[in-house]
């Protein structure tokens, strides 16, 4: 069975829509980790626009999962990533004006200095992944490059509407997949997974870690609604 990696990223965000400490997403990751999460995973972005640098070192302190923090390679998010020796760090490309994530890494074109970097964090004993799209020269590039595995971008296939092209994408991950596998390189997966699409993407032979944020943030608002209206009417009562 693969393991779950909670991104609390949006706990941050509803914090940051006020600008005050809470929600905190420290107490978000205890709770993930009770419910089961085997990691918790945060995208510390160089705009700082959900978590923080706050976040991150409480979050290495204080979780006893592992932490996996998604970055682009940006000078002082990689210092603090060396700082806070987290579990892995999930490397990401990143543009200021994307509201998530966009496409995957392109290794190939970025090779030497992925390479270096890889080299830096394998020094410092934190295990690195790559989010790259199921791309089998992408792969090879990551393989060749020295990364201990690589995330799946999941989001075309999550976005897929018609059944043939749900169909499509499922398969072109699933090629990606075995390759990613028989390279020797770890497997994850991630983007866009709901309650809806998990299944499949679970079934893969070999998937090591699913990490998801959206859909989970999503359904704690609409599990968590009732119980959390009915305390404050209770309090004004
Ligand atoms: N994996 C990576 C590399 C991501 O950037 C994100 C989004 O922050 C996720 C997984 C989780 O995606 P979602 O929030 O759509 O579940």
């Amino acid at each position: 069975m693969p393991k779950l990696g909670v991104n609390i990223d949006h706990i941050a965000t509803i914090r940051e829509a006020r600008k005050i400490s809470e929600p905190d997403p420290i107490y978000a990751a205890l709770i993930a980790e009770e419910a089961g999460a085997s990691g918790i995973t945060v995208h510390l972005r160089e705009d700082r626009r959900h978590i923080k640098d706050r976040d991150v070192i409480l979050l290495s302190q204080i979780i006893k999962s592992k932490l996996n923090l998604e970055m682009g390679l940006f000078e002082d998010v990689v210092d603090i990533a060396l700082q806070i020796k987290p579990h892995s760090v999930c490397i990401v490309p990143e543009r200021r004006e994307e509201i998530t994530t966009e496409g995957g890494l392109d290794v190939v074109k970025y090779f030497d200095d992925i390479k270096k970097y890889i080299e830096t964090f394998k020094k410092s004993k934190i295990c690195v992944s790559l989010f790259i799209d199921p791309d089998l020269e992408q792969i090879r590039a990551s393989r060749e490059a020295g990364t201990d595995f690589v995330e799946l971008h999941t989001g075309r296939y999550a976005n897929a509407v018609s059944k043939e092209d749900i169909d499509y994408e499922l398969q072109n991950i699933k090629n990606a997949a075995k390759y990613t596998l028989n390279l020797g390189i770890g497997l994850n997966a991630g983007h866009g997974l709901n309650y809806r699409n998990v299944s499949d993407i679970a079934k893969i032979e070999g998937m090591n870690e699913l990490n998801i944020g959206h859909s989970i943030i999503s359904m704690a608002v609409f599990t968590g609604l009732h119980e959390a209206v009915r305390r404050m009417v209770e309090l004004i009562k």
